[in-house]
């Protein structure tokens, strides 16, 4: 197998670690692999696969935004020292950390996460915590089960069927066990991801591609996500509104492109574009005085019944 490190989408040998790492498909052309996947950012799946090219830059935007949530979700499913906790849609452990911190030796954290390069990662932070177990897997197939705590932090909205995925993962809890679901609140992100779309508009000449509206969208509220996990199989369900803004400061900002799934809107566009693109891109943030983004996000607990 050969291996190609640049497809075109300008992010050139940006997640390249080797043969070994490589879990993507042939390009359709010559039959070379390459991990470099944002080119392939039009569908739900792809827009998945994008994480693996934003996986060094999803971790350095982690202090920023991914792990104050992931906290916040592990105070509300509280595991405690001893307990089994699977950690769906791991990231690079923005929840997966603290819960092995809490769970100690004695108890055990399976992280997992579809994207490679995000586990390998996570492997690296993992180091002194042998509770904790990262793994390539895909939460919708998972079978292990009977856990005291499950949680998928900002992951579920990504499952090809949100509800079908998330009843599978509250069935990974043991009965009487907590799970815990977090996605962003109505109208959290998107002002930046409406900035980024008009630059990659204005680079291309292509109009603007809409948000694409999902199952999401019905259930991003305190009052419909609450009915919507007990119709998962939960009871007891509360929602936290976790209130947060990101300080938009042109790195952060930036940031938040590349180290997120908005990375697939830069997929085939060259290095000069990209550039065009983030000039672009903060210029307008700046001429509309966008300083700061709300990404509250709404933190669901329940227990399996
Ligand atoms: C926005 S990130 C959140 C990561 C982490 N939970 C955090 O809060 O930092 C979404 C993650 O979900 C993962 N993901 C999406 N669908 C998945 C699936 N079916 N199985 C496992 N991971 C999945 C993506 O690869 C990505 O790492």
């Amino acid at each position: 197998m050969s291996h190609r490190l640049d497809n075109g989408c300008g992010l050139r040998n940006k997640q390249c670690f080797g043969e070994a790492d490589c879990t993507d498909r042939p390009c359709g052309t010559d039959g070379v692999y390459t991990i470099c996947t944002a080119a392939y950012a039009s569908t739900m799946t792809d827009r998945v696969r994008a994480f693996d090219t934003a996986s060094n830059d999803f971790d350095r935007l982690g202090h920023h935004l991914w792990q104050p949530i992931g906290a916040a979700t592990v105070d509300r499913t509280a595991p405690s020292p001893g307990e089994r906790v699977l950690d769906a849609c791991c990231g690079t452990g923005a929840s997966a950390l603290p819960a092995a911190h809490r769970v100690g030796v004695t108890g055990r954290v399976d992280a997992i996460d579809l994207s490679a390069p995000m586990v390998r990662v996570l492997g690296q932070h993992a180091a002194g915590l042998p509770q904790l177990h990262p793994q390539v897997a895909d939460a919708t197939a998972w079978e292990s089960g009977d856990y005291d705590v499950v949680q998928a932090v900002l992951g579920v909205f990504f499952f090809p069927d949100m509800a079908a995925g998330t009843e599978h993962l509250v069935r990974r809890a043991r009965p009487g066990g907590r799970v815990g679901v977090t996605i962003w609140r109505k109208g959290a992100v998107e002002l930046a991801g409406q900035h980024l779309g008009a630059a990659v508009g204005a680079v291309t000449g292509k109009e603007a591609p809409k948000r694409p509206s999902g199952p999401i969208d019905g259930v991003n509220t305190a009052e419909t996500f609450r009915p919507w996990l007990e119709q998962r199989g939960l009871s007891g369900v509360g929602v936290t509104v976790h209130e947060m803004t990101l300080e938009m400061t042109p790195e952060v900002a930036w940031l938040l492109v590349t180290g997120s799934g908005f990375v697939s809107a830069l997929s085939g566009l060259d290095p000069a574009q990209i550039d065009a693109v983030r000039d672009g891109y903060l210029g307008s943030l700046a001429r509309d005085g966008v300083r700061s983004l709300d990404v509250t996000t709404l933190i669901g607990v329940g227990t399996r019944a």
